[in-house]
């Protein structure tokens, strides 16, 4: 791919000699997996959002297959979840032979919509498995109110806080993060899972590695596993990643605001849902930032003449019942989620990292006119 100098990317990690130094630590000591740094990351983990356990594994989606088994989903199963997400979430039901059934979206947060969700329940629902999609937390209360498991995709919600104050990922329910080079915090591959209870940590960790238990000997184990390890080398990345985090996220909430304003007055443009006034404390954990076109624009030629003009960006997301996989499998088609269709239809990510300087913000700001023909 040849780009341009002066190109503004979609998205960069923020990694320093912090980082260098913490991964030369760990290929000096000799220990790159299962070493010192795992429950360490891990305990920093829980400690900063204030939960009792936290698991690492090898990826996000590894974390949702983890946190569903331990919720008790089983082939034969459904799981209630939204169709506007990456297409982990519904993968990872599954993995496990049970029956992803989506839900329409609520046009102002993305989430899934609790009163869709619970019209979607059938005898045969094991969990609900809200997405906090683009960080902004899924209305957990309304869920927490029809009395089924949950487990939380919170992969692009790090930082997130809900309307009562907890952070996303701190309500005791399985929740999954992920530490993939595009999210707030990254380390590499990897991912995390929080959890209230201990029982559930202990299967994450046991199945994690293979199906063996903490205290059984080398090469035995008592349950069927995975190798769904996170290294030491990225334990140790992610502990620095976790020092600076505040600044990172501090980083992309001031991407947003300059966004909210160089793009204000597009007609038709739909900015991210605003955070709701105080004493609401809601807020979004920033992850991407992505714009709904107006309607009848050509997205996908829009995408292109950005491009022209230096400047990346992608359609995000596309709704996941629509996929050829999806359709195949599950037998879905056009117009069964109305809302998610039409928003999966117009959806464009726009370049976001927390070093994204105001003249960039401007630069991109200035080329979506141009081609919106509203310069
Ligand atoms: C909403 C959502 N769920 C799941 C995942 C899967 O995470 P990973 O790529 O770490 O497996 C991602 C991230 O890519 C995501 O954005």
């Amino acid at each position: 791919m040849s780009l341009r100098v002066d190109e503004v990317p979609l998205a960069r990690p923020v990694l320093g000699e912090a980082e260098e130094h913490a991964v030369l630590e760990v290929l000096r000591s000799g220990q790159l997996s299962l070493g010192p740094r795992l429950p360490a990351f891990e305990r920093a983990f829980a400690a900063r959002l204030g939960v009792p356990h936290a698991s690492a594994v090898s990826s996000g989606t590894a974390g949702l297959h983890l946190a569903l088994r331990a919720a008790g989903v089983r082939d034969g199963d459904e799981v209630v979840t939204s169709p506007f997400s990456f297409v982990a979430s519904a993968n990872a039901a599954v993995f496990e032979r049970a029956r992803p059934v989506f839900a329409d979206i609520d046009r102002r947060t993305l989430n899934l919509d609790p009163a869709a969700a619970e019209a979607a329940i059938s005898e045969r629902t094991a969990a609900i498995l809200p997405v906090h999609i683009f960080g902004y937390p899924a209305d957990l209360p309304a869920f927490e109110r029809l009395g089924l498991p949950i487990v939380e995709d919170a992969c692009e919600a790090l930082g997130g806080v809900h309307g009562d104050g907890v952070p996303v990922g701190g309500r005791g329910h399985p929740a999954v993060f992920g530490f993939y080079a595009n999210k707030q915090l990254t380390t590499g591959e990897g991912g995390m899972v929080t959890t209230g209870d201990a029982a559930v940590k202990e299967r994450i960790d046991s199945e994690r590695n293979q199906g063996r238990a903490p205290d059984m000997s080398w090469l035995d184990h008592d349950r069927l596993g995975f190798n769904y390890r996170l290294s030491d080398i990225a334990c140790a990345i992610g502990l620095v990643q976790l020092r600076r985090l505040d600044e990172m996220l501090a980083g992309r909430a001031r991407a947003a605001a300059a966004y909210r304003e160089a793009l204000a007055g597009i007609e038709g443009l739909e900015l991210p849902c605003d955070d709701p006034a105080p004493p609401a404390r809601e807020r979004r954990g920033w992850f991407v930032f992505v714009v709904q076109l107006p309607r009848g624009v050509d997205r996908d030629g829009t995408i292109r003449a950005l491009r022209n003009l230096g400047v990346q960006s992608k359609p995000y997301l596309p709704a996941i019942h629509l996929m050829s996989y999806y359709r195949e499998a599950f037998g879905h088609r056009e117009g069964e989620f109305p809302v998610c269709e039409d928003v999966a239809a117009r959806s464009v990510a726009l370049p976001f990292f927390p070093e994204l300087t105001e003249g960039q913000v401007e630069r991109v700001a200035a080329a979506l006119r141009d081609v919106l023909g509203q310069a």
